[in-house]
């Protein structure tokens, strides 16, 4: 089956991380709605900006801005053979909005999923994490540290902390996510697409559990 694909999952649950590995491996685009909000603020456009006031507080950029970006992004030619969407469908709205798209490029979302990780864990995972100023690769201080230190594996880049990344932005990115994102499992059980994975485990082994679901 086309690998169309979402990733669900909190702040710090491992989509980005994730999506890098899967992207790689069924070698499809990997579209990042946060990484293209980041991507707008380095280039300084309006966009940029604008979502600059919303993801420093940690709170969602509105529907609109969000589902014309990825509306877009989707009409391109490189996702003709499948792609994987990390941050985005974020409420109910948006959800169905992609599902509008996928009707309309004729290609719908085969795949949902969903990333499990307790909270507990997730506050580390945020605080400890470091991402390449450059590429956008993530790392983390104690559990997944780059060869030389402050300095991406990928590309060589300067390694940065976001500015999103603290515990009172984290608190509201939480909240959000209960509020506005977590409704969508249902979204997706209801159309028997969803898979979860526990987030907790170690890279590879959550690799292969996924490369089961899209096997
Ligand atoms: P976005 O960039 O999507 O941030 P997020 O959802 O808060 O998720 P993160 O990127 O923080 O976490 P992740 O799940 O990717 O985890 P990662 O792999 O890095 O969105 C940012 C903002 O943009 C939003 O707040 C909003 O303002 C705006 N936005 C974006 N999309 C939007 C939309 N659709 N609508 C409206 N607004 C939108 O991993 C985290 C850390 O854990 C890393 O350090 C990693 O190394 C480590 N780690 C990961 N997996 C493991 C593992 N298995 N074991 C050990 N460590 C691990
Ligand atoms: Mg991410
Ligand atoms: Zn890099």
């Amino acid at each position: 089956m086309l690998k169309t694909i979402i990733l669900l999952g909190a702040p710090g649950a491992g989509k980005g991380t994730n999506a890098k590995r899967i992207t790689k491996e069924f070698n499809i685009p990997h579209i990042s709605t946060g990484d293209m909000f980041r991507e707008a603020l380095k280039n300084e456009t309006e966009l940029g900006k604008l979502a600059k006031s919303y993801m420093d507080k940690g709170l969602l950029v509105p529907d609109e801005v969000t589902i014309s970006l990825v509306k877009e992004r989707l009409a391109k030619d490189d996702c003709k053979d499948g792609f994987l969407l990390d941050g985005f469908p974020r409420t109910l709205h948006q959800a169905e909005e992609l599902e509008k798209i996928g009707e309309t490029i004729n290609r719908p979302i085969n795949y949902v999923i969903d990333i499990n990780v307790p909270e507990s864990v997730l506050k580390d995972r945020i605080c400890g994490r470091r991402v390449c100023k450059n590429c956008g690769a993530p790392y983390h201080v104690t559990n997944l540290k780059p060869k030389v230190e402050g300095v991406c594996d990928l590309c060589g880049g300067e390694l940065i902390q976001r500015k999103d990344d603290n515990e009172e932005a984290l608190k509201t990115r939480l909240d959000e996510y209960h509020r506005q994102t977590e409704p969508l499992i249902e979204f997706y059980s209801k159309k028997g697409i969803i898979h979860e994975v526990n987030g907790t485990k170690d890279l590879d082994e959550l690799m292969s559990d996924i490369k089961e679901i899209l096997k």
